[in-house]
């Protein structure tokens, strides 16, 4: 079967489709038919290692994993023997944050790991979407309690996670209110938000305490910046580090701190947050946002440094079938 490899971490001029065997699964695994994956902004942290904190979970000096690729919507082709609750043609998607060597025609991926049925009528490409970053925007947001009609800011709503994020927060009814560049605004108000900033018109720092959280889902803000918005015990998350990882810094020193604060949450529970999205698709709440451009394997290096130039819309599809 053909796959995306690599040895190392490193750029994708350094990938390679090549032809490797197609796997068998363990007892406690699923063969997988993979129909449609995507290229996200994990495949980038996974493939160059970086920051080299992930590498603690990918593989210390070089990738555990040679495939690359973190998510998939696929038929199971094979079950392993201790396999009880799936059934060859089962349509299943799945994802691992650590890198799950998607890229390929062929996945085996424990039952262990977070991997669901998808519901009957939603096709490959929008439930492969609804992983990566419905993943973190389930889980920034799950880390600030809100009511209905409190206001959040969502900077950046045409990336896989703010795109999600506006919809989850709307399904959870408060008032959202987004920032993305005027040539999006379009896109963004389609997603369903209150309000929709387009920041070379109108600047968002002027809403003075405004809000009860503010979400950088593009990593773009400081909190120096956004303190000003947030209402007297609002929160600030963003989906980066920021300068000299100074977000985490602002999370450890404001833990128990009464005023606004800085939330740096780590992403755990796929399985729980694709169960959230799986709803919000059946209650017709969610529809991920999906970029124009689709991607073959031979095409694989080209995907990977568009979504490196953090120009995409929302989720990249790659085909390998
Ligand atoms: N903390 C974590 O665990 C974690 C996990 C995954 C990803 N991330 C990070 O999260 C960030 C977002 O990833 P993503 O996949 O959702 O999206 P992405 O691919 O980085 O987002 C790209 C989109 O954001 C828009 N954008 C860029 N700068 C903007 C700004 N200043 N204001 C508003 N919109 C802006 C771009 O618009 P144009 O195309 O018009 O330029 C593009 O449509 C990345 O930095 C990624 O590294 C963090």
């Amino acid at each position: 079967m053909k796959a995306c490899l690599r040895l190392n971490y490193g750029p994708p001029e350094t990938f390679q489709v090549a032809d490797i065997s197609k796997p068998a699964p363990k007892p406690d695994e699923v063969l997988v038919r993979v129909m449609a994956t995507t290229v996200n902004r994990t495949d980038i942290g996974v493939s160059t290692g970086k920051p080299y904190a992930i590498r603690a979970f990918t593989g210390l000096f070089s990738p555990k994993i040679p495939v690359t690729g973190t998510d998939f919507a696929g038929v199971i082709e094979e079950l392993g023997a201790e396999v009880t609750d799936f059934h060859v043609g089962d349509r299943v998607w799945g994802f691992d944050d650590n890198g799950a060597g998607t890229h390929a025609e062929y996945v085996t991926f424990p039952i262990s790991k977070a991997m669901l049925k998808i519901p009957e009528g939603v096709d490959f490409d929008f439930m492969v979407a609804c992983a990566e970053g419905t993943h973190y925007a389930v889980n920034f947001i799950n880390k600030v309690n809100l009511t209905p009609d409190m206001q959040v800011l969502v900077i950046g709503g045409t990336g896989a996670i703010g795109s999600a994020a506006i919809q989850i927060l709307k399904a959870m009814q408060v008032q959202v209110t987004a920032v993305c560049f005027e040539a999006d605004l379009e896109i963004v108000k389609a997603l369903g938000p209150d309000r929709v900033i387009a920041l070379e018109r109108e600047a968002f720092t002027r809403d003075l305490g405004a809000y009860d959280f503010v979400f950088d889902s593009v990593g773009k803000s400081r909190f120096s910046i956004c303190k000003p918005v947030l209402k007297e015990k609002g929160v600030y998350i963003s989906s980066e580090l920021g300068p000299n990882w100074e977000n985490l810094a602002f999370a450890l020193k404001g833990r128990f701190a009464k005023g606004k604060r800085v939330i740096f949450p780590i992403p755990s529970d796929i399985p729980a947050s694709m169960k959230t999205v799986t709803k919000l698709v059946e209650w017709g709440k969610f529809k991920p946002l999906m970029d124009s451009r689709k991607f073959t394997p031979i095409q694989i290096k080209e995907a990977f440094s568009y979504v490196a130039s953090g120009k995409k819309t929302g989720n990249v599809v790659l085909h390998w079938h």
